[in-house]
């Protein structure tokens, strides 16, 4: 297939609506990460995504809309929970779980009861959406495993020949997926975590809210038991900020012939060794963690992170640098 590059203008955006429409598979800007939109009405659009990226069939897609009036499209229930949310807190990068109406077909939701709805913050999603004039489903638009693309090209390195087309607007300004809140049950719990904090939801609701920590919990988030944003080559993490440790992992490695990098908060710290700095501030280290992943992973063949700011926000950029070092602590 001969994937079109579709720049953002009038032009780009009426094309790759009518292809939403016609059951082919675009690729476009959000604020969190680039999505690969199929329209939700069209069954078998909506499975040629698992395909295009190798996700396992049992991992459901999160339902995008430009306007709360679609949510009573796609949700058969909102609770009084879901409404303060939905009036508070959206359009952000924030999805919600809900009780799914029939019409919403059983391949989108792996079979669950519940149904993700997305609302973008991005000027660029909304305009795009409003275009399809439909849902759209949308994982992040890399291959299954691979860190989300925060840019078109990094779609195009994934994507390119598997898809009709690529929408290619701005580079994404998050740069970490939403997060995933379950309002379908009593409690409302935060499936992934993201940029919207359980602090901001709490300071909504009036009431606790948690964030799911066991990756092999059955309940929830199946998403969240995969292997995920790993970069092609070794990665470790460290969370202490130790620069000795980390220094002395880096001779480790470079003793047995290795060339690896080492992507930290203070680069100044680690002499002339191999380094590239995670960010200065949490939205930084966010906006250009998966892009950093995979410059590094082309030029080195190990990489040696460390993180150690301790926000609300860096417990949700925790959760993928964690998931990206396969869990290698050091
Ligand atoms: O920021 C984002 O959310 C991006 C952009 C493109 O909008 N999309 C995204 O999609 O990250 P994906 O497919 O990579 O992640 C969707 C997550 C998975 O962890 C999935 O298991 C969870 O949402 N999910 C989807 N439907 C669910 C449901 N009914 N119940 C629980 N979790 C659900
Ligand atoms: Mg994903």
């Amino acid at each position: 297939m001969n994937t079109e590059y579709l720049q953002f203008n009038e032009y780009g955006l009426k094309t790759a609506g009518e292809l939403i429409r016609k059951g082919e598979l675009v690729a476009f800007p959000t604020e969190t990460v680039y999505g690969l939109g199929a329209n939700a009405y069209d069954v078998s659009a909506v499975k040629s995504t698992f395909t295009a990226k190798g996700r396992p069939s049992d991992n459901p897609l999160i339902v995008h809309i430009y306007d709360k009036k679609q949510i009573g499209e796609i949700a058969r229930e909102i609770s009084s929970d879901a409404e303060k949310v939905i009036d508070v807190l959206l359009p952000d990068s924030l999805t919600v779980v809900l009780p799914k109406k029939d019409s919403v077909d059983s391949c989108i939701t792996a079979g669950l009861d519940t149904v993700a709805i997305r609302m973008p913050k991005s000027v660029e999603a909304r305009a795009f959406l409003k275009a399809a004039n439909v849902p759209v489903t949308a994982p992040s638009a890399n291959i299954s495993g691979r860190p989300s693309p925060t840019a078109w090209q990094r779609v195009k390195e994934d994507m390119d020949g598997k898809i009709a087309a690529v929408l290619c607007g701005s580079p994404c300004d998050v740069g970490i997926e939403s997060t995933v809140l379950d309002l379908s049950r009593e409690q409302p719990l935060i499936l992934r975590p993201g940029a919207v904090t359980a602090e901001r939801i709490s300071d909504v609701l009036c009431k606790t809210v948690n964030v799911l920590n066991d990756p092999n919990s059955k309940v929830n988030s199946p998403g969240v038991r995969y292997k995920h944003y790993a970069p092609k080559i070794p990665m470790v993490l460290n969370v202490d900020g130790n620069a000795d440790k980390l220094c002395g992992y880096y001779d480790e490695l470079v003793k047995q012939g290795l060339r690896p990098v080492l992507l930290v908060e203070k680069p100044s710290l680690y002499g002339l060794r191999s380094v590239k700095s995670i960010g200065d501030t949490d939205e930084e280290v966010a906006r250009n963690l998966f892009e950093n992943l995979r410059l590094l992973e082309e030029k080195y063949d190990y990489i040696i992170a460390s993180f150690s700011s301790k926000t609300p926000f860096a417990q949700s950029i925790l959760n993928r640098l964690v998931r990206s070092a396969g869990h290698n602590l050091i």
